[in-house]
């Protein structure tokens, strides 16, 4: 395999249009954390790339709904983004924006560059433009039936229930997103990048050069490939975004998806003055980390971008992951289905580590995954606290009772020992051989195991006992626990960077690098660790269920707003409606009306007099509970016989969120017979 000089990693720039979500940490940003982690303990040249895509249609259309402007939500967003990467300790080297001039001045010149040489195709067509609104209708500006599927709301440029990537003009009954009008088609003037002029080149280079790519990544690339590709408009119609750096171009920004990639040069220019070595040297292997929505970006567009520019390199690999579920259900910031990093803290704070080690070890890496609470609690309950925790707990509070917190001088080694120290040397090039493989999954495995053989270890050996019998064999048992509790230390410093430094500080650490995992001698004899703390705590069951309960008050919430609301009921006039005698009355009796499951008789003080009414609401109430309570009714109703009962009047009700029928009754309590205008 190629040795390569340096390292450029990159990460998806999210959208700053709303917080990040567990998705977003397992699909993309924890796996790259790893990856340089790790790079870095190797003394690896690498730079990792962060940043907000601050452009594109959705962030204009919050703007607008919040009657503010674009760069007040991407201001918003970006900080509220940056903030929960630095609380979950992803270690970027720099955490821009695509907002930033540096980027502006950037992007602008690689399209100029690739214009000068002309590359782009012009073309005038037939858009849609909203002429109420005197605006051009790009991407998400326009809704319509989807060709594919025939759902209703696709968008201009992706349905998102087939997943089919769209143009605008394909839509069926487009409607305009800002006025609800049927858009018009207006002539107007845009540059398309050839792809299908690359097509020979991206297969050859694709399929033929990185046949190591992820297969899901790969497969998705064979996929477009074999399709055909076409010219694929690189400009918008819009105010928001990258100005066109060409004359007669007006109100013309870039496409969003041709200025973002660009937005990982533009950090590291930011970065560092020698920022080309990391784009423009062939030993530098750059990667990028991705969610599937974005292979195509990664691997076709913008490859074939840096390639016709000619002077950057190309990725090395892109290790796209799939999606993470929650609950059985597609994670989705509209439906507010989600676990959002900012929330997670204030429930869990200072357990980071916890949520990294779950969206690891169950993260979508060859197929989407599932998020639960449930899996939550019992990966850390029965793996951090019972495995990790617990083998460090031991080593850390045996040394203090047997010899006040030192490290032992250990006497001679056994076959146990050595076997151990075999087992170690085994994991490290597992993990080594993983990481580098993008295995992440794989690779935390294998950390996980340093706990097991220790945990082993001292249940064979049960020093506890021999301290009687043997104690110099003690002495060996616990120098060697202690040493692959340091082991543990440099290892997690990829995976659970929290946890690794506080281990180091309880066992007195300093610095040390990945090749001191083999050394077994990071503690030297006499060395004075510090008293033990739980690196873990269990996680009950109360504080999952209060997570549960919110999700399932969530999809309540959803159900709700998703039953069709019954429309508007004919005009009526103020002299209908005063026709109505609505009071506030107070419940006297209630019983169940025999034979009918549905039916109470109730008997209700109106203020105008006491009378007996027939209400649905058995299945809502029982009747003990709503002695007393007030309601309003509508008292001048036609009486109607129920059941062989006269009902005089009917209490009102509204659907609650669940379904339920509830009372509607007064804030506080109110003489009845008040009248309700
Ligand atoms: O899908 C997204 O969230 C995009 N904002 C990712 C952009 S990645 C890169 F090109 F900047
Ligand atoms: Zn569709």
């Amino acid at each position: 395999m190629k040795e390569f000089k340096r390292y450029t990693v990159t990460t998806a720039l999210p959208y700053a249009n709303g917080p990040i979500h567990i998705g977003h940490l397992a699909g993309v940003y924890v796996p790259a954390d790893i990856y340089v982690r790790y790079l870095r303990l190797k003394h690896q040249d690498v730079v990792f790339i962060g940043g907000s895509d601050e452009h594109g249609v959705p962030i204009t259309l919050t703007a607008r709904k919040e009657g503010v402007s674009p760069q007040k939500i991407v201001d918003r967003y970006h900080n509220i983004i940056k903030d929960s990467f630095e609380k979950f300790g992803i270690s970027f080297d720099i955490y821009s924006r695509t907002s930033n001039k540096i980027h502006h001045e950037t992007a602008a010149s690689f399209f100029k560059s690739l214009y000068d040489k002309g590359e782009f195709i012009e073309k005038t067509s037939k858009q849609f433009f909203d002429d109420a609104e005197n605006q051009f209708l790009a991407d998400r500006y326009i809704i319509g039936t989807c060709p594919k599927c025939g759902a209703e709301n696709a968008y201009g440029d992706q349905c998102e229930s087939c997943g089919s990537s769209l143009s605008s003009d394909e839509l069926i009954n487009p409607v305009s997103v800002i006025s609800g009008n049927k858009p018009v088609l207006k002539e107007t003037k845009h540059w398309y990048l050839p792809l299908d002029k690359y097509e020979n080149w991206l297969k050859q280079w694709i399929l033929e050069e990185h046949k190591e790519w992820k297969t899901n990544v790969y497969g998705q690339c064979k996929s477009w490939l074999d399709a055909g590709l076409f010219p694929r408009a690189v400009t918008r119609d819009l105010n928001w975004g990258v100005k066109l750096p060409i004359p007669q171009a007006e109100n013309k920004v870039l496409y969003v998806w041709f200025d973002a990639p660009i937005g990982y040069i533009s950090a590291t220019k930011e970065l560092r003055q020698d920022w080309e070595k990391y784009w423009k040297d062939s030993e530098t292997k750059l990667v990028h980390f991705i969610g599937k929505d974005n292979i195509v970006f990664h691997c076709i567009i913008f490859p074939a971008m840096l390639k016709q520019e000619g002077s950057y390199i190309l990725p090395e690999n892109v290790p796209a992951n799939e999606f993470l579920n929650l609950e059985g259900d597609k994670i989705s910031t509209s439906r507010n289905w989600a676990v959002w990093l900012h929330e997670y803290l204030e429930e869990f704070p200072n357990k980071q580590d916890v949520l990294r080690y779950v969206l690891c070890a169950n993260a979508p890496e060859t197929k989407d995954s599932d998020f639960t609470w449930k899996d939550f609690q019992a990966r850390n309950n029965n793996e951090l606290v019972a495995i990790f925790g617990n083998f460090v707990n031991r080593a850390l509070v045996l040394t203090h009772k047997y010899y006040d917190g030192k490290l032992p001088q250990p006497s001679e080694i056994t076959q146990v020992e050595q076997e151990i120290r075999e087992e170690v040397f085994r994991i490290k090039s597992s993990i080594e051989k993983n990481i580098e493989n993008y295995k992440f999954r794989e690779a935390l495995k294998d950390f996980m195991q340093i706990s097991r053989i220790g945990n082993k270890y001292l249940a064979d050996t049960e020093p506890w006992k021999l301290i009687k019998t043997n104690p110099e064999r003690v002495k060996t048992i616990m120098y060697y626990s202690l040493q692959l509790c340091a082991i543990n230390v440099i290892l997690s410093e990829v995976f659970l960077p929290f946890t690794s430094l506080k281990l180091r500080n309880l066992l007195n650490m300093g610095k040390t690098d990945w090749e001191d995992v083999l050394k077994f001698d990071l503690l030297k004899p006499e060395h004075k660790i510090n008293n033990a703390e739980l690196l873990f705590e269990i996680i009950d069951d109360e504080k999952i269920e209060k997570q549960l309960n919110k999700l399932e008050k969530t999809k309540k919430m959803n159900e709700l707003s998703e039953k069709t609301i019954d429309p508007q009921k004919e005009e009526i006039t103020y002299d209908d409606f005063v026709k109505q005698d609505i009071r506030i009355a107070t419940i006297l009796e209630a019983e169940k009306v025999e034979k009918a499951d549905k039916l109470l008789k109730l008997l209700v003080d109106t203020g105008v007099d006491k009378r007996t009414i027939v209400s649905g609401i058995a299945e809502y109430y029982k009747p003990e509970e709503i002695i007393g309570k007030q309601v309003c009714v509508l008292i001048n109703l036609a009486p109607r016989k129920l059941r062989g009962i006269e009902s005089a009047g009917m209490i009102l009700m509204a659907t609650d969120q669940d379904g339920s029928l509830k009372f509607i009754s007064p804030e506080k309590i109110t003489q009845n017979g008040s009248v309700i205008s």
